[in-house]
């Protein structure tokens, strides 16, 4: 659990401290006070990155120079956390007096999940939202899979500049080289694969039973995963890929892209066996996405045996008043939990307590 978080030269903060309690954090305040702002530092130090903004000069407050994000936890890997960003030199960060010289030790040291009013582009968007998706969720949970994929898209990115290099001189066949590329590319993709078959997997049977819970049979959610190239073993996989690749190698080189791999995988979700892309109200898909970030909290639970904390920004917004009371007695047995809202009025009507003693209201200003 965090218990503090402070940040300086942070967005709008020139310097702010917050305490956080066990239970429900209700961050209170008006649009534009930096409450976003302080879940993306919480979330910065999980992820190394913000879920927003393209680069750290960003979060950077105007005409500063660096900025820096101190935590403090309880019953985690770590008890002081510290981020900062220096715009010249870089990220670094600090736990307890260690510093971290590879950022995929520090992905995933605080397992939280973060729901974001932007995240409506991982139901509604293109394909590609869902793969960054799920890519950024395995990789929290398992470093072998963040590795995976770092060599993926080095590999790809040495081969797709030779695939060009092949098009200026108008070699459209494969050669010896594109296959030294390929026999690497197989095993690594097999394993990405492999990896996203057996989370969808998890996500399935998690799904299945918050939605039991909560819908008792009325409603129902699946994803489907579609490998853009499939086998059940390494060896088969290997062929498969080779002989792909090899059939359609002209296309490729004057695509001056690699055309098969994990980067073409799909992700369907659905809502009573329809794809919710098409046809679910903004409700159902806000409602169909923070049901997934519980389950997504249910696997984390599942593997690392840690509880996460769970970081909610305008959690209401978009949500029907039913279906956020159930949301809310799910999450009033959370271990601990930080929501924004610009109104407490707000919060009543969606069923929420403010007067229970595991609901802390934290006024930003
Ligand atoms: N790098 C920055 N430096 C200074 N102010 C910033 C920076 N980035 C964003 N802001 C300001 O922070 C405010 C938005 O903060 P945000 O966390 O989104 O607020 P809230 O979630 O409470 O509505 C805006 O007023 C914006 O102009
Ligand atoms: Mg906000």
């Amino acid at each position: 659990m965090i218990k503090k978080l402070t940040v300086k030269q942070f967005r709008i903060f020139n310097e702010k401290s917050i305490q956080l309690f066990p239970g429900i954090n209700i961050l209170l305040g008006k649009n534009g006070v930096g409450k976003t702002s302080l879940l993306e530092a919480i979330y910065y130090m999980n992820f190394t990155k913000s879920f927003k903004a393209p680069t750290d000069v960003d979060m950077i407050q105007i005409g500063r120079d660096y900025f820096q994000i101190q935590t403090e936890w309880n019953q985690a890997k770590y008890v002081h956390a510290q981020g900062n960003f220096l715009k010249q030199k870089g990220k670094r960060f600090i736990f307890d007096e260690e510093t971290m010289t590879r950022m995929s030790d520090v992905i995933g040291s605080f397992p939280m999940v973060f729901l974001s009013p932007e995240d409506f582009r991982v139901t509604s968007g293109p394909g590609v939202e869902r793969r960054i998706y799920f890519d950024r969720f395995i990789s929290q949970i398992s470093r072998q899979y963040l590795q995976n994929m770092i060599n993926y898209r080095k590999l790809l990115k040495n081969r797709n500049a030779y695939l060009k290099h092949l098009a200026e001189l108008k070699q459209y066949h494969y050669t010896g080289q594109l296959e030294v590329y390929d026999r690497q590319l197989s095993p690594i993709m097999f394993r990405i694969v492999s990896a996203r078959r057996e989370l969808i997997d998890l996500f399935n049977t998690h799904l299945e039973k918050i939605y039991a819970s909560i819908f008792s049979g009325d409603i129902t959610a699946r994803i489907n995963y579609k490998p853009s190239l499939t086998a059940e073993i390494e060896t088969d996989f290997q062929i498969t890929h080779i002989e792909q690749t090899q059939k359609n190698i002209d296309k490729e080189i004057i695509l001056r892209r690699t055309l098969w791999g994990p980067n073409y995988d799909k992700y369907t979700f659905y809502r009573n066996d329809i794809p919710l892309i098409h046809y679910a109200s903004q409700g159902e898909h806000k409602m169909w996405m923070v049901l997934l970030k519980l389950a997504e909290g249910d696997i984390i639970r599942s593997i690392q045996g840690e509880e996460p904390i769970y970081l909610f920004d305008d959690l209401f917004a978009e949500l029907d008043i039913n279906n956020s009371r159930h949301i809310i007695k799910k999450v009033m047995r959370k271990k601990q939990t930080l929501i924004t809202t610009t109104d407490l009025n707000d919060l009543r009507r969606h069923g929420i307590d403010t007067k229970k003693e595991n609901i802390h209201i934290i006024e930003i200003f």
